[in-house]
């Protein structure tokens, strides 16, 4: 199964998404690969926000050998689903799909919700970790209930 979290600069929620789903899966003993990517450019190359490192270091979760990228129409030949933090990236992804097959693998990270933005906000950071921790512990049993063994 291969996974990939989109947010805008791939360093605030998309990182805790990737690092927190890798870090279940691989306790569950499922051989999935996740990784994520921002819709916009500026912060190509760099390590999560120090906010989102120090937050998942906290509840034992080690992102710090992540590096953002941005997403490209490529992504879509190499997941088989793509969920986004809000809105804003599922019209940003959206408009990339070339088939209608692409866009059948995007979907909202929270079903009808979204994930906030901590970036402005230095206190978001815990509630949005458990936010994304809950969500991905719900994934983590649909998927594994649908037994996509891919
Ligand atoms: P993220 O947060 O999309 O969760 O990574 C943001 C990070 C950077 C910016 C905006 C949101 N920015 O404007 O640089």
């Amino acid at each position: 199964m291969k996974i990939l979290m989109v947010c805008l600069g791939n360093i605030c929620r998309s990182p805790l998404a990737h690092g927190i789903l890798e870090h279940l899966a691989k306790q569950k003993g499922f051989d999935w690969e996740i990784d994520s990517a921002g819709t916009g450019s500026w912060h190509i190359g760099n390590q999560p926000d120090r906010r989102s490192i120090a937050v998942a270091k906290n509840y034992g979760v080690d992102i710090t050998s992540q590096r953002a990228r941005q997403f490209s129409t490529k992504d879509y030949d190499l997941y088989d689903f793509i969920f986004v933090m809000d809105e804003n990236n599922y019209k940003d992804v959206i408009r990339l799909a070339k088939t209608q097959e692409h866009k059948e693998k995007v979907s909202l990270f929270i079903p009808n919700g979204a994930v906030p933005d901590p970036y402005w906000d230095d206190s978001q950071f815990d509630s949005v970790y458990h936010l994304i921790h809950a969500q991905c512990e719900k994934l983590i049993e649909s998927l594994n209930k649908e037994k996509l063994t891919k």
